[in-house]
């Protein structure tokens, strides 16, 4: 394991159900991503993508296999700690397609319930919150609700929030998937500008090619297993 390591998986598997609907979803995949990459997941629908990324999120139990979070091992063909949730909670910063911020609550609450969660003051969990909004420009957002907002400032308030823990891995599931291709561009920019300004990992599903020159690299699920390719020159090379 070296230092610059965020993940790392070693021949994980996922299969789900029994007897005739028994499907093997992920079979042997080795991968690694380290701190401040950006790191685009590429596949086919209903090749395991999501599966993936719950798998790396301890949301999802993988058949076999282990998975290491930074320096700790949390799984190794079965969970190392009881304590899933607390590592889902600590270390792992969730973006979906949808912003899923809760509605009755103004987006200032939407951010602190994070940290507050975690057990952090409220008052250092209004400055965590406060730092975000400026840094995503929606400051005078705070005392808003999400109906308020547009569909790129909900999901740019949706990226604070799941960087409101600090978290040294986000898993984005096409995050831009209901944005237009220049918020898609922003959105994207942002995920970098955060995995080299607060030295995180981020893997994020896309389906928009658009997308990948502005990744460090591509991971692509093929055979069930996963491959990774270099991003030279604005040219993918698969
Ligand atoms: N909870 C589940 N039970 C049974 N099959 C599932 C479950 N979740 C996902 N699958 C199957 O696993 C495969 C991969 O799904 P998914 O990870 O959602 O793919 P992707 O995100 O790449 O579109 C699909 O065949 C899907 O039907
Ligand atoms: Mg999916």
């Amino acid at each position: 394991m070296n230092a610059k390591q965020a993940i790392k998986v070693e021949n994980l598997v996922k299969n789900f159900g029994k007897g005739d609907s028994f499907v093997e979803v992920i079979n042997g995949a080795s991968f690694e991503v380290n701190k401040g990459e950006l790191v685009a997941l590429v596949a086919p629908s209903g090749a395991g993508k999501t599966t993936l990324l719950m798998m790396i999120g301890c949301v999802e139990e993988p058949t076999n296999g282990t998975i290491w979070l930074g320096e700790e091992k949390i799984y190794d063909n079965k969970w190392l700690t009881k304590e899933t949730r607390k590592i889902r909670r600590e270390k792992i910063g969730f973006i979906f397609q949808a912003h899923y911020l809760i509605p009755f609550l103004n987006i200032l609450e939407n951010i602190t319930l994070v940290p507050q969660t975690n057990g952090v003051s409220e008052e250092e969990s209004k400055k965590i919150a406060f730092e975000l909004l400026k840094y995503f420009e929606i400051e005078d957002k705070a005392y808003a609700m999400t109906s308020e907002l547009s569909g790129g400032q909900n999901q740019r308030a949706a990226i604070a929030r799941a960087l409101a823990n600090k978290p040294q891995i986000i898993l984005a599931d096409e995050p831009t998937a209901a944005l237009d291709s220049k918020r898609s561009v922003d959105v994207v920019k942002m995920l970098k500008k955060i995995a080299i300004e607060q030295d995180v990992a981020v893997i994020m599903v896309t389906h928009d090619e658009a997308m990948l020159p502005l990744c460090d690299r591509i991971l692509k699920i093929e055979n069930k297993q996963v491959v990774s390719s270099k991003i030279v020159k604005d040219k993918v090379i698969l």
